[in-house]
């Protein structure tokens, strides 16, 4: 039916809700494929005369598209005739792809572990930008380093000193540029070698993930230590992990250590979430990232260049996530952290039946 736009009319009709959520059928997620009616997103539609105002509810605060997806749903409400102001307020709601966890109960809401094939490659780098970029977003981040051979966190995010006592008997997480942390460097004198075996790792791990008070935490991000071994093990027993980010060097052509990453992945039943490949330019190449993402038929969540500001953030402790967000290195690791946001959430809506509505 049209409305009756003829001026000698009092008041023209309003819109219903039926028709604001019929227009905003017309916006689709571009990762998740379906619109955002149909994906639950729309909320509180309130119409009052020729003024409508929703909520979009999206699945992480770090959605890539987050903006081109409100301009979309504005501007398909504003076409609708009796409709002058449209407001759009955007929330994010991370969902948990983990069943209750024992050892973390259910506040938090997806581990991710940040792996290689061998060592120094950059995982502490990436785990530490990526949880900043994320908090940046808004989302509730923790990072836990698994190397307790040798933590790097601590200096990464700059952190100093032993962690407090907290609430419920439970030790506090360190925090700096908006992410929880905790690593072992918290405990031992600097420079002490942490002479650990297995069942030691296994139990440091257990206690980090138990005895320290995450409180509700959309992601978990965990700096995983070198090799493919007994800390991958470790954790994949002691809690249920969303997947795993891995990264790589642009020049692993023989594709041997990712090939050993990822297997383990799958030994131990963690989803990749995708490749991450660090240090590409001039020095190391490119497209090792790439060819691995293909060779595995796993996504490729981007790239980062080699830069001597990316080293010199991670040795003074202020990520370039934080000191120089608008470089070209800071916007590839929001991109990434973006990309893996969207995994993750891509992971939990096609777990969950379709309501078709
Ligand atoms: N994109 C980059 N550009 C420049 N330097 C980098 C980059 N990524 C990492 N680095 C530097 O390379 C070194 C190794 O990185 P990092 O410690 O993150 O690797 P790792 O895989 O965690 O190592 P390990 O296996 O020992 O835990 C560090 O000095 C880091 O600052
Ligand atoms: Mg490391």
């Amino acid at each position: 039916m049209l409305p009756n736009r003829s001026p000698q009319r009092e008041t023209m009709s309003e819109v219903t809700e039926a028709e604001v959520l019929q227009a905003l059928r017309a916006v689709q997620d571009p990762d998740l494929h379906k619109d955002v009616v149909s994906l639950g997103f729309v909320k509180d539609v309130k119409i009052c005369g020729p003024a409508v105002k929703f909520t979009l509810e999206l699945t992480t605060p770090a959605c890539p598209v987050k903006d081109q997806l409100k301009e979309q749903a504005r501007q398909a409400v504003a076409a609708l005739d009796g409709v002058e102001t449209v407001n759009v307020n955007l929330t994010a709601q991370v969902k948990s792809s983990l069943g209750p966890s024992d050892l973390l109960g259910d506040r938090v809401r997806n581990v991710i572990a940040v792996t290689s094939g061998k060592g120094g490659v950059g995982k502490s780098t990436c785990a530490v930008n990526l949880a900043v970029a994320l908090a940046r977003q808004g989302a509730k981040v923790g990072l836990l380093d698994a190397d307790v051979y040798g933590p790097n966190v601590p200096i990464m995010m700059g952190i100093e000193g032993r962690p407090s006592p907290g609430t419920n008997q439970k030790i506090a997480p360190k925090e700096a540029h908006g992410v929880k942390t905790m690593s072992i460097g918290y405990m031992v004198e600097d420079g002490t070698p942490v002479m650990w075996r297995g069942p030691m790792l296994h139990r440091a791990l257990e206690q980090f993930l138990q005895d320290v008070d995450w409180g509700e935490l959309d992601y978990l991000l965990v700096d995983m230590p070198p090799g493919t071994g007994d800390a991958q093990i470790s954790l994949a027993q002691l809690v249920p992990m969303t997947g795993a980010v891995v990264v790589t060097m642009p020049q692993e052509v023989s594709l041997t250590d990712v090939r050993r990453a990822i297997a383990m992945c799958q030994q131990v039943k963690c989803e990749i979430l995708g490749v991450i490949e660090n240090m590409s330019g001039e020095v190391f190449g490119r497209g090792g990232g790439h060819k691995t993402a293909e060779a595995f038929g796993v996504p490729l969540l981007g790239e980062v260049e080699l830069d001597p500001k990316i080293r010199a953030g991670g040795d003074r402790g202020e990520p370039i996530t934080i000191s120089d967000p608008d470089t070209e290195a800071g916007r590839r690791f929001a991109h990434i952290a973006g990309q893996m946001a969207a995994k993750v959430a891509t992971r939990q809506i096609q777990s969950l039946p379709v309501l078709e509505v």
